[in-house]
């Protein structure tokens, strides 16, 4: 579900229309629903009430300020990866407090970092790791909560790059492992191994791999019970679907009723629940919008080649993902009823929708069926790219990164400026001499 939907034949965001929001911003630009936003994070919050879950939303989904600030603002946490995350969650305003931090290769300095800040939680990832936070806690005088990621060797039948619960995945320990793990670690004075955490990939589009990794985990609470350690937090991580296609997810409350019946007695014995979420909440709450520059024909292949492409939206390109593409304004004829490779109207025409950087992958859709009336100058919506665009764009070509707008009824604001080139370069303006002082005395 979300609010972006066509009136009179014109995609309007909320109560505001794109078109007039892609004349002062620009294009390409990114713009986001703020009530969709909220009507996702209360929808999750409601579908796990009976577990009660702490809703930490996953930084690396959509990381602009304004978007967590609405989440921090509905009493969110959030999920971080990096300490580049946690300042973004801190900066929005979340204490750090409500932070869990997951990640295969957190560095020393963001490790201490977190500590200093007061982290939630660590979500740890392997043994090294684990020696590594209780020696540095014990260095800061301090005592941190840690989580060890498990891996239950689920397949949750997604992409492989985004697949991470089976065995063979760099993260997490898996089940044989964590008894030895507590066995190892469950003791230390610093570093207070007291959760388990999974997030098994994403997105996830059947709700039966969360039922059998919830199931795995609730047998390992118990294995652990015996062998005297108390699991007090269980973090299931994200991966929750979207709507790239009309109606294509589970509805929250289907993963909750996988979910709830394993995890309520958990929680009833007094069990914290964490969620991780970040698509399911973001990823239909935001569009790119991008004009197509000029159209051509090649061979027998019609393309639309647009301002922006795989720089600002890396999903199709990477993992062949499917976005829905629509003009902006098509006129109530061409209004389509739902998102699908081809909505089935007629006055369409396969198309590549391209972007103007010097790579054959640099693309948003192949084939796909688009009005043959697409012209230069058109605008064009690429829907469900709020989780994951941004985020993953780069400034590749030497393209500025794109505006971030939120709407929010039928007011909208610019939420990140479009850079210019002035950003492209200022890291590289004055370059610096390295003392390099090991080498020179290595020649002296
Ligand atoms: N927790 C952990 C530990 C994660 O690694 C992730 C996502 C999440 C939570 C949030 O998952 P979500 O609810 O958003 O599905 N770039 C890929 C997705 C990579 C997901 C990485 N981890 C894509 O564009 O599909």
């Amino acid at each position: 579900m979300d609010l972006f939907s066509y009136r009179n034949g014109e995609l309007y965001a909320e109560d505001a229309r794109v078109a007039a929001i892609a004349a002062e911003a620009g294009t390409p630009c990114f713009i986001y629903s703020r009530q969709t936003i909220e009507a996702h994070y209360d929808r999750l919050v409601a579908a796990f009430a009976p577990i009660d879950p702490l809703v930490c939303y996953s930084v690396k989904s959509c990381a602009n300020l304004s978007v967590l600030r609405v989440l921090a603002e509905r009493g969110a946490g959030m999920d971080v990866v990096s300490g580049g995350e946690l300042f973004r969650a801190r900066e929005a305003g979340v204490s750090a407090a409500k932070c869990v931090y997951a990640g295969v290769g957190k560095t020393d300095a963001e490790i201490v970092g977190a500590i200093r800040a007061g982290l939630g939680l660590f979500n740890c990832e392997s043994e090294e790791e684990f020696e590594n936070i209780a020696r540095l806690a014990a260095a800061e005088r301090a005592t941190v909560r840690v989580a060890l990621r498990i891996n239950p060797d689920v397949d949750p039948k997604t992409h492989r790059y985004t697949s991470t619960g089976k065995k063979e995945t760099k993260f997490g320990v898996d089940l044989e492992r964590a008894r030895r793990f507590f066995a190892n670690y469950g003791r230390d004075p610093h570093a207070r191994l007291e959760g388990l955490h999974l997030h098994i990939g994403s997105p996830i589009y059947t709700v039966d791999p969360y039922r059998e990794a919830m199931a795995k985990t609730a047998a390992l609470v118990e294995d652990l019970a015996r062998d005297g350690f108390a699991i007090r937090s269980i973090d299931l991580g994200g991966g929750f679907g979207a709507d790239y296609e009309s109606a294509q997810s589970p509805a929250l409350v289907d993963y909750a009723a996988a979910i709830i019946p394993i995890a309520k007695p958990l929680h009833d014995r007094g069990v914290r629940f964490i969620l991780e979420p970040g698509r399911t909440i973001v990823a239909n709450a935001g569009i790119l919008v991008t004009k197509v520059l000029y159209t051509k024909t090649s061979g027998d292949k019609r393309f639309a080649i647009c301002d922006t492409g795989m720089n600002a939206l890396l999903r199709p390109s990477h993992y062949g993902s499917f976005h829905f593409i629509w003009p902006v304004a098509p006129g109530v004829a061409l209004t389509p009823a739902r998102r699908a490779p081809d909505p089935g109207l007629a006055g369409t025409v396969p198309q590549d929708v391209v972007g103007p950087l010097c790579e054959t992958g640099d693309f948003l859709a192949l084939d796909r069926a688009l009005p043959d009336s697409i012209a230069r100058g058109d605008l064009l919506a690429v829907f469900t790219a709020g989780a994951y665009g941004m985020s993953m764009a780069s400034r590749y070509n030497s393209s500025p990164l794109p505006a971030e707008v939120l709407v929010s009824g039928a007011t909208a604001e610019v939420v990140r400026e479009r850079e210019d080139y002035a950003a492209l370069v200022e890291h590289e303006r004055a370059p610096r001499a390295l003392a390099l002082e090991a080498a020179q005395e290595v020649h002296a």
